[in-house]
């Protein structure tokens, strides 16, 4: 019996030995990318490639199982995995199994100002996707916030090109690591969502160059990112999601990258400019699956049967369709096919931590009168805490990025999981905004529906708020069409549901008043100098409500900054002081390069929280800004340094803004713009030394006329800033 057995082993090992010798090139992973890819290529039909490049059902492509190479499976998205869809329908498919941990929304991540911060995010987040078995990633969002009406702001990563690109590439690489892609999303200028299928910006080259395309080629550049998707909006005439100039000038010739192109689902229109203008894999096409009778709907996409056809017919070669399913097979490589890559894990206590360690660092104190915040209880034994988004769950609704969680805690929850005993905490709700709470069948399970009348609502509120010691109101925008959500764009900068009156109301009748908001977006304030405290509370996922107490009760002291600017009214931002957004089939963007901060400080209109704005329980002291030479040529670097100090009573971490200004330039530039950051942590009493490195990137402009970066010799201020506003000290310097 042992002899049998040994013999049936030798017998196998020999068979293995056998398929190793015989293993095809594109299967052995110690052959180059390129080698492996031309082998796999080599061996498909041109039937099985025109399959790889289109959609099999809502998520998911297929592979080519007759050679093992697998489907790729996409997955929403930027904070968390989306639950299962039904094959063809964008309803959750009911699966009990598929409740992630909701990562805080982007705006708050990019609100840490922490590059660590991103890439602990990343290595959660893939880890989630990986064990999810998706290996593409659909996010992150990096548009640029150009208004504060875009519905999508709270996907992104704010208003600054520099920030956004420094941000998402450690999200990148933490992602990458579990051997999922990250999708970076969405390429490029999609900055509205009226009329997002239908609109064509008209930018200028500067504009598009020095705002809306840095944080895309650091994706790609430094961050490696495998995948793109395009973008639903026009360009030049011309879709997104098969433009010559963005997909195969830009990205393909200029920045060299080597990954796949996702079309946004729906975002393709045409065959063969999906063909020739660099897209790679078709999603989301609409078709009814009956016009044309054919058995499966997605043979109806424009990379399916349409184009198989331009082929037999020999009206189109097939250069376009190897390159794509080149593309393709690498993402497989890198990903499926990467036979090292981790198992992942999902819905983890882990990943709860991490998320909450993320959401703690990006709430940003606006305001804080009087040291008001924190909570103090010798001062504030009872609490009243009002408002909808108090008890409202945030993480079911907003389109794409609309989730099913295992958990989240509501700040109300948050409130009094941390008051324990000690504190004595009552709710009112003050308001009735949004009492729904479903999403394609995912439902919150909160009754949120209330019949009491306003005045009703109002009375109440107005009595807890008076027999408590302190009040934090918590409102603010939520997920619902017309607020901070996939599809539509905010009608206005106020905050809905009457709670200005309220807010006004409220803070007269007990002047201990916290505002805590919850947005992706900036809101007008026009009581602002009625309340006293301010914080912003962005859309934190999972863990929100503790994340907001830990700030609340000063167990975390605030460290967040804005990244975007909240601007006084409304014709204060740039696109609207320009009447230029929305647009509906045409938008240009008048004010070319002066987004956020840069039209602000052009114009000297003063915001009401500037970009960068950030408030800590504690105090800093800046001093010794200096820089290690005066004059240097093109090819130097310049170290400016600053010694920061904890002047307070309480540890704490401070973001250390660098700007640059080019004093005398033959273009018009920014007054300044940001060129670096550093977030430090310092004990009370601990100084520490940041020093920053300036090289010639940083002191460039894009020349439309020569179509390159051209850093002009002449005259340069380093400006040091604990926000763009509060500004520390600078340093002259010129350059050769
Ligand atoms: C959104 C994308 C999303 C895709 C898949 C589109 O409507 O614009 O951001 O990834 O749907 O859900």
């Amino acid at each position: 019996m042992i002899r049998k057995i040994t013999l049936a082993c030798l017998f196998l090992l020999a068979f293995n030995a056998n398929a190793q010798q015989a293993l095809p090139i594109y299967l052995d992973d110690t052959k180059p990318m390129e080698e492996r890819v031309e082998d796999a290529l080599s061996k498909m039909t041109t039937k099985e490639k025109i399959a790889m490049i289109h959609a099999q059902s809502k998520f998911s492509s297929p592979g080519v199982p007759r050679l093992g190479i697998p489907e790729n499976w996409m997955t929403d998205g930027p904070h968390g995995i989306r639950p299962e869809v039904l094959w063809d329908e964008w309803e959750q498919a009911s699966w009990t199994n598929d409740s992630c941990i909701a990562f805080p929304a982007l705006t708050a991540l990019s609100a840490t100002w922490n590059r660590d911060m991103a890439l602990l995010y990343g290595k959660n987040l893939g880890e989630e996707a990986r064990y999810r078995n998706k290996n593409v990633l659909l996010g992150p969002g990096v548009n640029i916030y150009r208004s504060p009406l875009n519905g999508r702001n709270f996907e992104y990563m704010g208003e600054d090109p520099f920030l956004a690109g420094e941000m998402v590439v450690p999200y990148i690489k933490g992602v990458q690591s579990n051997g999922v892609a990250t999708c970076v999303k969405h390429f490029a200028l999609n900055n509205q969502e009226t009329n997002r299928h239908g609109v064509n910006v008209i930018v200028d080259d500067r504009a598009l160059y020095e705002i809306y395309l840095p944080a895309f080629k650091a994706a790609v550049q430094e961050g490696g990112t495998w995948a793109i998707m395009g973008a639903y909006n026009k360009y030049k005439g011309q879709q997104a999601c098969h433009n010559s100039y963005l997909l195969q000038d830009i990205l393909r010739d200029e920045w060299e990258f080597d990954g796949v192109v996702v079309a946004d689902w729906g975002g393709v229109h045409d065959t063969k400019e999906a063909i020739y203008n660099g897209l790679d894999i078709e999603f989301g096409t609409w078709t009814d699956g009956l016009t044309w009778g054919r058995s499966n709907a997605y043979d109806n996409y424009y990379m399916a049967a349409p184009y198989l056809e331009l082929i037999e017919s020999g009206e189109v070669g097939t250069k376009e369709l190897d390159d794509k399913v080149r593309n393709i097979l690498r993402l497989s490589f890198r990903t499926t096919m990467d036979r090292n890559r981790p198992f992942g894990s999902f819905g983890t206590d882990a990943h709860a931590k991490a998320s909450r360690i993320i959401a703690e660092e990006s709430i940003v104190l606006l305001k804080n009168k009087n040291s008001l915040l924190p909570l103090d209880i010798k001062k504030h034994k009872k609490i009243a805490v009002i408002g909808e988004n108090a008890v409202k769950m945030m993480t079911v609704g907003g389109g794409s990025s609309s989730l099913k969680v295992r958990y989240e805690v509501s700040p109300l929850d948050g409130i009094k999981n941390r008051a324990g005993n000690d504190f004595e905490v009552v709710y009112a709700r003050g308001y009735v905004g949004d009492a729904s709470g479903d999403y394609n069948g995912v439902v919150s399970g909160q009754n949120l529906k209330d019949d009491r009348s306003e005045a009703e609502l109002r009375e109440e509120a107005l009595r807890v708020a008076k027999e408590a010691d302190i009040v934090v109101f918590v409102g603010g925008l939520n997920k619902s069409d017309f607020q901070d959500s996939e599809g539509n764009d905010r009608k206005e900068l106020e905050l809905p549901y009457g709670q200005n009156e309220l807010i006004r109301d409220l803070a007269k009748a007990n002047s201990k008043f916290v505002y805590v908001n919850i947005s992706g977006n900036a809101v007008a304030m026009p009581w602002e100098k009625e309340v006293p405290a301010i914080v912003q509370g962005w859309f934190l996922g999972t863990e929100a409500g503790n994340a907001i107490a830990s700030v609340l009760f000063g167990d975390v002291n605030p460290s967040g900054k804005l990244t975007f600017t909240f601007p006084v009214q409304l014709k204060d931002n740039a696109a609207h002081a320009l009447n230029a957004f929305p647009g509906d089939d045409e938008v240009t963007y008048k004010e070319s390069i002066f987004v956020g901060y840069r039209w602000h400080e052009k114009q000297n209109i003063k915001p009401l929280f500037p970009f960068g704005h950030g408030l800590s329980y504690t105090t800093f002291k800046y001093s010794d800004i200096k820089a290690d030479k005066a004059t240097v040529s093109q090819d130097e670097t310049l170290r400016v340094s600053v010694k920061v100090k904890n002047t307070g009573k309480r540890d704490g971490a401070e973001v250390v803004q660098l700007y640059i200004s080019d004093t005398e330039s033959s273009l018009p530039r920014p007054i300044k713009e940001l060129k670096g950051f550093e977030k430090i942590y310092l004990k009370a009493g601990e100084e520490k030394t940041v020093t920053f490195s300036i090289a010639k990137e940083d002191l460039s402009y894009f020349d439309d006329k020569k179509h390159q970066w051209v850093a002009e010799p002449g005259s340069f201020k380093a400006i040091i800033g604990a926000s763009s506003q509060d500004i520390k000290g600078d340093v002259r310097f010129t350059l050769k």
